[in-house]
C-alpha cells in the first residue's frame, strides 16, 4: 500500500519504518522544514533506541504533501489546553489539507472520545489508536499487544485490516469513538496503578518493608498481574499526565465526577517531594547544599523531558534554598533549554554533596560506589545500596524500608 503519514514525531517516525518494514510504500508528512531536512540527513529529532539505524535502512521520504496515497495515517500532535482538554488544531489542520483526497483517514494521534466522527466522518475515516511506549517503541510498534481498529466505513476497516492481518495478537474491531475511548481508559489505569503502587511504596518506607518485595507478592494475583508495578518518583512523559488531565477535562464537561482522577494527578504531584524529604532526613537543612540531580529524562532509554518529575524535583530543591546541578545522559541540553536548570557532566554531578536518582539509566547502576557523594537519594530503586553503605555512603532507597 502507499501510506502517508503526517507528523513526524515518536508515533509518526515509528509508523512509518515498521509499516516500512512490512513492505509499504511510506512517506511522511511533516510542517516542520528544519525536522523534514534533518530526516532527510537521517538524524531523528528525538532519542529512540535503535530507530535512527531502523530509518536508515528505510527510504521513506520526508515530504510537505502527500502524494497519491491508498492509506492516511495522522499522527500530529494532541497538547494540553490552557483548561487540560486536548488542542485538536494539528487534527484539524490534516483533515482540511487532505479534504480532497478519497482514501480512508486513520486517527492515530491521542483524541477524545468523538473527535473522529465529528472531524472526518463524512470520509471513510477511522480511528487506530497506538499503544507504543518511548524508549521501547520499535519493539512494541512491530509486536503489539493488541490492535484496536475504530472504523467509519467498510473501506477503511479493510485497508486496517489489510495492514495488520498479519500480526499473531488480538484485533479489535469497534467504533471510533470507543477506539478513542480505549486509549485513554488504557493510560488513565495505568497512570493510576503507577499513583496507587507510589502511595503504597511510601507507606512501605514507613513501616520498614521493601515495596518491591511487596508488589512481587501483589503481581501474583492474576487480577492484578506482575507488570507496571515499579514504585518510583511519579509519571511523566507525553502521554499519561497530558492524558489524565484531557479526560479530566472531558468528564467535567458531561458533569462526571472525577474524584479517582484527580487523586491520580495530585499523588503524581506530591510524589517528587518524598526524595527531598528522605534527603532532608539525612542531610539535614538544605540550605546552600550542593544537590546533584541524577537523570532528568522521563525515564530511562530516552531523551524526551516531557512532565519529567525532575522538573518538580528541581524547583523543590531549589525551594529549600539547595544549591542544584543536574546529570542526565542523554537529555541535559533540553533540560537546560526548557528549564534554565544548571546542567553538568557526570563527574561534577558527582562530586556534588549529595545525589538524587530520579532516572533509572542502566548506567547509574554501574557508577563504583566510592565515586557516589556521601548522600545518596535512589528515588527508583536503581543502585545496590548494600555496596554503597560498604563504601561509606548514606542511602536511601525510596520504597524499600531500610534507614540510611
Ligand atoms: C505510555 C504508555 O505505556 C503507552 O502505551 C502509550 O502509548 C504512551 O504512554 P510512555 O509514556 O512512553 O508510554 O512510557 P511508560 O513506560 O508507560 O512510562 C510512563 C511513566 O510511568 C514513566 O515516567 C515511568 O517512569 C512511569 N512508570 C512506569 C512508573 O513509575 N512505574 C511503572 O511501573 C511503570
Amino acid at each position: 500500500m502507499r501510506i502517508s503519514i503526517f507528523g513526524a514525531g515518536f508515533v509518526g517516525v515509528t509508523s512509518a519504518v515498521v509499516f516500512s518494514e512490512w513492505g509499504h510504500e511510506v512517506e511522511l508528512v511533516e510542517v516542520d522544514a528544519a525536522r523534514r531536512e534533518a530526516l532527510e540527513r537521517g538524524n531523528l529529532p528525538f532519542y529512540e533506541p535503535g530507530l535512527e539505524e531502523a530509518w536508515a535502512s528505510t527510504n521513506i521520504q520526508a515530504v510537505t504533501a502527500p502524494n497519491d496515497p491508498e492509506l492516511i495515517f495522522v499522527c500530529v500532535g494532541t497538547p494540553s489546553a490552557d483548561d487540560g482538554s486536548a488542542d485538536l488544531s494539528a487534527i484539524e489542520a490534516v483533515a482540511s489539507a487532505t479534504a480532497r483526497l478519497r482514501c480512508p483517514i486513520i486517527i492515530k494521534s491521542t483524541v477524545p472520545p468523538g473527535t473522529t466522527q465529528a472531524i472526518l466522518g463524512t470520509r471513510p475515516s477511522g480511528m487506530n489508536p497506538e499503544f507504543l511506549r518511548e524508549g521501547a517503541a520499535l519493539q512494541d510498534a512491530r509486536k503489539p499487544d493488541r490492535v484496536v481498529i475504530g472504523a467509519t466505513n467498510g473501506e477503511a476497516r479493510e485497508a486496517l485490516h489489510q495492514l495488520y492481518s498479519h500480526l499473531d495478537c488480538p484485533i479489535i474491531d469497534t467504533d471510533p469513538t470507543t477506539a478513542e475511548m480505549i486509549k485513554y481508559a488504557s493510560n488513565t489505569m495505568l497512570a493510576s496503578r503507577i499513583a496507587m503502587v507510589n502511595e503504597l511504596g511510601n507507606v512501605c518506607q514507613s513501616v520498614g518493608v521493601n515495596v518491591d518485595a511487596v508488589m512481587q507478592g501483589v503481581g501474583l494475583d492474576w487480577r492484578i498481574g506482575p507488570h507496571f508495578l515499579q514504585a518510583g518518583l511519579g509519571f511523566g512523559g507525553s502521554c499519561f499526565p497530558k492524558d489524565v488531565h484531557a479526560l479530566r477535562a472531558l468528564a467535567r464537561q458531561h458533569a462526571q465526577d472525577t474524584t479517582m482522577m484527580d487523586a491520580t494527578l495530585r499523588q503524581n504531584d506530591l510524589q517528587p517531594a518524598t526524595a527531598v524529604d528522605a534527603l532532608r532526613e539525612v542531610h539535614g537543612d538544605l540550605t546552600g547544599a550542593r544537590v546533584a540531580i541524577f537523570g532528568l529524562a522521563f525515564k530511562a532509554d530516552t531523551s524526551d523531558i516531557r512532565e519529567s518529575r525532575a522538573i518538580p524535583l528541581w524547583q523543590a530543591l531549589q525551594a529549600e534554598g539547595a544549591e542544584v546541578i543536574c546529570y542526565d545522559p542523554m537529555a541535559n541540553e533540553e533540560f537546560s533549554r526548557a528549564t534554565g536548570a544548571q546542567v553538568v557532566d557526570l563527574e561534577t554531578a558527582l562530586a556534588a554533596d549529595a545525589a538524587i536518582v530520579q532516572t533509572a539509566w542502566p548506567e547509574f547502576a554501574r557508577i563504583p560506589a566510592e565515586r557516589w557523594p556521601a548522600t545518596v537519594i535512589d528515588g527508583r530503586r536503581c543502585l545496590d545500596a548494600q555496596t554503597l553503605r560498604m563504601a561509606g555512603k548514606k542511602v536511601i532507597r525510596t520504597g524499600d524500608g531500610s534507614p540510611a
